[in-house]
């Protein structure tokens, strides 16, 4: 099996995360919408997907991230109820009958394949929110009838602010997500920054909505255990110490990179030593350091200074004093005005000791490397 996969981390792969599933289940059984936070790939949508996973109820994903319309995210949603409507009815007879129902009264057409049900949109007359709001209201009246807990899992959420100018559709699913008591929604997305434009501002429909779950780094010690018991399995030994402490160090436990770097490794005959992890890491930064430059080019020279400054400095907790602005060579007014995008973007966190870090590894690791500077 692969212990470090770079997409979702799925069944065995899924380390840790217990108090974030507790309390995922926690609020799916109390009725309390979730939001799933952090920065990018950190674990929400494997952590949502595990927690549907034990709890059994059936689930729709409903990835928005290919939305480019309200007509877009209107199918998507559909689509989403049409999955678990087959999760709720698995004789296919019953299920057309089921969906055909359903769907009926929003002018939606249904047919049966192989893969399950297929809706067939064009003859549908509604604006895009009312046909949300009556589908998911149609959801709940149907699971409740059928005394079924049902989850909708509305991914890449933030995508639903960026194509609509108003907040019609945020409102309806609001309604229809205040008054379920047989729906669970859980809502998370990428963009933390979008996403807490819609959650956070009272003036939005979703403000006060959820409960918020803020995903953090899993801590070494859960990954030690998880790690040591792959190496048993792969070299039936387990890694040495130091080779440990350099991979939590190199990918500072940023779980994307630290899969990353472990999936390199168990590719390996013989047991990695503390150098070839090293050495497959500085290697993994030299093939995407392109990559990295030409995402960094879009950012403001000032900005850059301050993300080489944090790249190549230890201590970043006293940013604007007199001593540091002047390393920089930047007016402590310029590196306010510089950090907060970069806070915003998520390019930058602060650390619980105050210290200005650089969120990405590979970012850090690129900068830090001595043929990196500014064009
Ligand atoms: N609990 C976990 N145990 C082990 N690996 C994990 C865990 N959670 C996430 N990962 C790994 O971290 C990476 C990101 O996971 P995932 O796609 O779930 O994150 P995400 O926060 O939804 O990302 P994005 O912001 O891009 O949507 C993947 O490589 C995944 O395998
Ligand atoms: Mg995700």
């Amino acid at each position: 099996m692969n212990y470090f996969p770079t997409y979702l981390a799925l069944g065995e792969a899924f380390c840790n995360r217990k108090e974030e599933l507790k309390r995922i289940s926690y609020n799916l059984k109390d009725n309390t919408p979730i939001l799933l936070i952090s920065p990018r790939r950190y674990g929400k949508t494997s952590l949502a997907l595990k927690s549907f996973e034990q709890i059994k109820w059936p689930y729709a994903y409903i990835d928005l991230y290919k939305a480019l319309s309200e007509e877009d995210i209107e199918r998507f949603i559909l689509q989403g109820i049409g999955q678990l409507l087959g999760k709720i009815e698995s004789a296919p007879k019953k299920l057309l009958h089921l969906a055909g129902d359903f769907f009926a009264s929003l002018q939606i057409k249904v047919v049966v394949e192989k893969a399950g049900i297929q809706l067939e949109f064009n003859q549908n007359k509604l604006a895009a929110t009312d046909i949300i709001l009556k589908s998911l209201e149609k959801l709940h009246d149907l699971a409740k009838k059928k005394e079924k807990r049902v989850i909708l899992f509305l991914d890449e959420f933030q995508i639903v602010g960026e194509v609509t100018h108003h907040h019609a559709i945020e409102a309806a699913i609001r309604e229809a997500a205040q008054k379920s008591s047989h729906i669970a929604y859980v809502f998370s997305g990428s963009n933390r920054h979008l996403m807490e434009q819609m959650f956070y501002d009272r003036k939005r429909p979703f403000y006060k909505l959820c409960d918020q779950i803020k995903l953090d780094r899993i801590n070494s010690s859960e990954y030690e255990k998880y790690i040591q018991r792959a190496a048993q399995k792969k070299w039936n030994k387990k890694l040495a110490q130091k080779t440990l402490d350099i991979i939590f160090s190199l990918t500072e436990l940023h779980p994307y990179y630290l899969n990353k770097l472990c999936s390199l490794l168990w590719q390996l005959e013989k047991l990695p030593t503390e150098n070839e992890s090293s050495m497959i890491w500085q290697q993994f930064v030299f093939e995407n350091k392109s990559t990295v430059e030409r995402e960094l080019d879009l950012l403001s020279i000032n900005q850059r200074k301050l993300l080489i400054f944090l790249a190549t400095n230890k201590k970043t907790d006293e940013l604007f004093s007199k001593k540091m602005t002047k390393i920089m060579n930047l007016t402590s007014s310029s590196v306010q005005r510089a950090i907060e995008p970069l806070l915003e973007k998520d390019y930058v966190f602060i650390d619980p000791n105050k210290f200005y870090r650089i969120l990405d590894p590979l970012i850090k690791a690129v900068l830090s490397s001595e043929s990196f500077s500014i064009k």
